[in-house]
């Protein structure tokens, strides 16, 4: 039986730690949702870790239609959320919601969009209309230009009031759930319980309800130096079932990320 919006939130509820990792096929959604996983996230970060682009902002609306189809094909159980490319949700609340039909009808069960108090507007269009909303703040990559690099968010006490404030707008506009992404781990954790609804972290420490990494990272495959905020599990794993199963372990006993992995 496939997992829910509302048994994600059971688990919050109950203090349950929710596994997310990205997932671009058929084939890895079979095997992550096999492993444990608990929401499968068809990212944009497909740009880099399968097209080989710089940044994610090339990505188009019929290749997050395509890859969320594939992933929906492949999987039985998971809880499938679709990235809205760069240029699809930055736009009129109603063509954001035509973009956004289409990912839930090639079978996503939520949306995830970025941006903060300024998508609010959007966040209630879409929720008050069927569409539930991720909504993705901190460490933003569709502004990576505007941020000048990927950088750590919320830094000094300005930056982390409106990271908090932008927390609370998504929110009360309806968001079902927060990505919070690049943030030091006390706000991280401030912010998490500031809110009332699920929060998902990415480089953002230990004291959010779930967490979330890109599945090339998490297998050891990245061009360079390894990021902070990533832990290689394939060491010591035997296979990449194994791997992610000690991911699935590691986050619901809240021993991922530690301080070595965290801001
Ligand atoms: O696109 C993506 O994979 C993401 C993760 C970095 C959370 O947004």
């Amino acid at each position: 039986m496939r997992t829910t919006l509302t048994t994600l939130r059971e688990m919050y509820g109950k203090g349950e730690r929710i596994a997310v990792l990205t997932c671009y096929d058929a084939s890895f959604a079979g095997v992550l949702e096999e492993a444990g996983v608990d929401m499968l996230l068809v990212g944009d970060s497909l740009g880099m870790v399968l097209q080989g682009h710089d940044t994610t902002l090339p990505v188009t609306l019929e290749q997050m239609v395509y890859h969320t189809a594939c992933v929906a094909r492949g999987s039985q159980r998971a809880v499938i959320v679709a990235d809205m490319p760069f240029g699809t949700s930055q736009v009129s609340p109603e063509q954001t919601f035509e973009h956004a039909a289409r990912l839930m009808a090639a079978g996503a069960q939520l949306v995830k969009l970025e941006g903060g108090a300024v998508m609010a507007q959007t966040i209630s269009f879409l929720a008050q209309r069927g569409i539930p909303v991720f909504a993705h703040i901190g460490l933003t990559p569709q502004s990576v230009h505007q941020m000048g690099g990927y950088r750590v968010q919320g830094k000094g006490k300005t930056a982390a009031e409106q990271v908090l404030q932008d927390a609370l707008a998504v929110e009360r506009a309806g968001a079902s759930m927060l990505l919070l992404e690049g943030l030091p781990a006390a706000l991280a954790e401030k912010i998490t319980g500031s809110v009332s609804i699920p929060t998902i972290g990415i480089g953002a420490g230990p004291g959010c309800s779930g967490q979330v990494l890109v599945v090339y990272d998490m297998l050891g495959i990245y061009p360079g130096k390894k990021p902070r905020f990533v832990k290689d599990f394939m060491q010591g794993a035997g296979s990449i079932a194994e791997a992610v199963a000690g991911y699935v372990r590691e986050v619901k006993a809240g021993t991922f990320p530690d301080a070595a992995h965290s801001f």
